[in-house]
């Protein structure tokens, strides 16, 4: 989704200047065309050679330089751009964002720039706080502003509080999120489900699988980057991923607890849900009794043959449930089905089943697909009956496809009388 988006990076002359550098580099990695703009203390800091060298363009730093150049295309540079990134923002570039002043390139072009405005502010804990600095930002936040809020940490001044810029990792998924307001999923709400569910023997033991959550974070955040407001239901993951930022994140332990959060976000929301998919895998048992405290060896659970007997009990078929809920009519559902044999004969009976929009059947025991992987190689059956086979692709453009699919069911609901 960067790929030839037009970012302007204002970069100001805080010590974290140079941190804007990997951030130049990773958004021109992604393919975003990146305009770097230096104060005139920033480049104090660091010089415009490095960042014209990371993002292969032209760097500005000063309006009034005798060429002529940056004078001539503030307002163009304005007027193309798709976003407007300060980051870092520093107290003084800031207040003189609020005040509307263009003493400088960056902030001429800002004022030329109808493109959303994203701000990283950093600098010192102090600063930071200070009620002129906080006012300057709700001032920036009213006129449409996004703040990525500094980080607590470090700071280059020796004490540990507030201030600190954010990982680039951080900044590139709050880029994302503003530039998928346009995004076809704009204005829709809607519900992913994550990870493995874990169903408790004891207190310290349980029985879970080994779903990694990636295809649900990637699911999420291909969704958020689309426009859409998320809620990510998330049980337990095997991959560490970073909280994932722009999407409101609930966790659970048990299928009973995913399946309340997932029953309170769908029914009784205030707004109606889109869209439901549920990535996450769900035990379909559990253990109906778990112990109070941890079963030794030799206990009383024990049989007189030192052998240990669970009793297992269904659990609820979240999404079959759902099928006849009237409460959760109209929300498009989407299903996974991981498989290791008869792929295509468990899936459409599942989707029947299940009386899902659409089906997305793996098979787990196949290289480079399912748990753990980055990739994943689907097949997504349709209601119509139609199959529609994948390649063997990241995560992330899966996750693409299924919402590609879902977005025409969205659509069609709407015009259906
Ligand atoms: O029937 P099976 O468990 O294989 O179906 C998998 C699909 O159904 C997944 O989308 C999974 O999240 C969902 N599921 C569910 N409730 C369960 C078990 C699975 O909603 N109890």
């Amino acid at each position: 989704m960067l790929k030839d988006k037009r970012i302007v990076l204002g970069v100001c002359g805080g010590i974290a200047a140079y941190k804007a550098a990997d951030l130049v580099s990773k958004l021109q990695q992604a393919g975003a065309l990146v305009d770097v703009i230096l104060t005139e203390r920033a480049t104090e800091f660091v010089t415009p050679l490095t960042f014209a060298a990371l993002s292969h363009r032209r760097v500005y730093a000063n309006l009034w330089e005798p060429s002529g150049e940056a004078a001539a295309r503030h307002i163009e540079l304005g007027q193309s751009a798709d976003l407007l990134l300060v980051a870092p923002a520093t107290a003084n570039t800031l207040a003189r964002l609020a005040q509307g002043m263009a003493d400088d390139m960056l902030t001429a072009v800002a004022l030329a720039c109808p493109a959303p405005l994203l701000l990283a502010p950093a600098m010192e804990s102090h600063m930071y706080a200070h009620a002129a600095t906080q006012a300057n930002l709700r001032t920036l936040v009213e006129r449409g502003a996004t703040i990525v809020p500094p980080e607590t940490g470090h700071l280059a001044s020796g004490e540990v509080g507030v201030g600190r810029f954010p990982e680039t990792a951080t900044l590139l998924a709050y880029v994302r999120r503003v530039l998928g307001r346009g995004g076809d999923l704009a204005g829709r709400r809607v519900v992913v489900t994550a990870g493995g569910t874990q169903e408790p023997l004891d207190p310290v033991r349980y029985i879970g699988n080994r779903s990694s959550g990636l295809m649900g974070f990637a699911l999420a955040e291909e969704a958020r980057d689309r426009g859409a407001e998320v809620l990510l239901i998330a049980g337990a993951t095997t991959a560490t991923e970073p909280e994932p930022v722009g999407i409101e994140l609930r966790r659970v332990g048990t299928t009973l607890e995913l399946r309340a959060a997932v029953r309170a976000a769908v029914r009784e929301a205030v707004v109606g849900v889109d869209a439901l998919v549920m990535a996450a895998a769900v035990a379909d048992y559990r253990v109906e009794q778990p112990a109070a405290q941890k079963i030794k060896k030799g206990s009383a659970a024990e049989n007189a043959d030192g052998s240990l007997t669970l009793r297992l009990v269904t659990n609820p078929d979240i999404l079959a449930e759902l099928a006849t809920d009237e409460r959760a009519a109209g929300v498009v559902r989407v299903g996974f089905a991981a498989e290791t044999t008869e792929v295509a004969k468990n899936a459409a009976s599942k989707l029947e089943r299940k009386q899902l929009d659409l089906l997305v059947a793996n098979d787990v025991a196949k290289a480079g697909s399912g748990f753990g992987t980055e990739t994943n190689e689907v097949a997504i059956f349709h209601r119509d009956g139609r199959v529609e086979q994948l390649a063997l692709l990241p995560k992330a453009e899966v996750a693409a496809a299924i919402w590609d699919r879902v977005v025409p069911l969205l659509r069609a609901r709407e015009t259906r009388p």
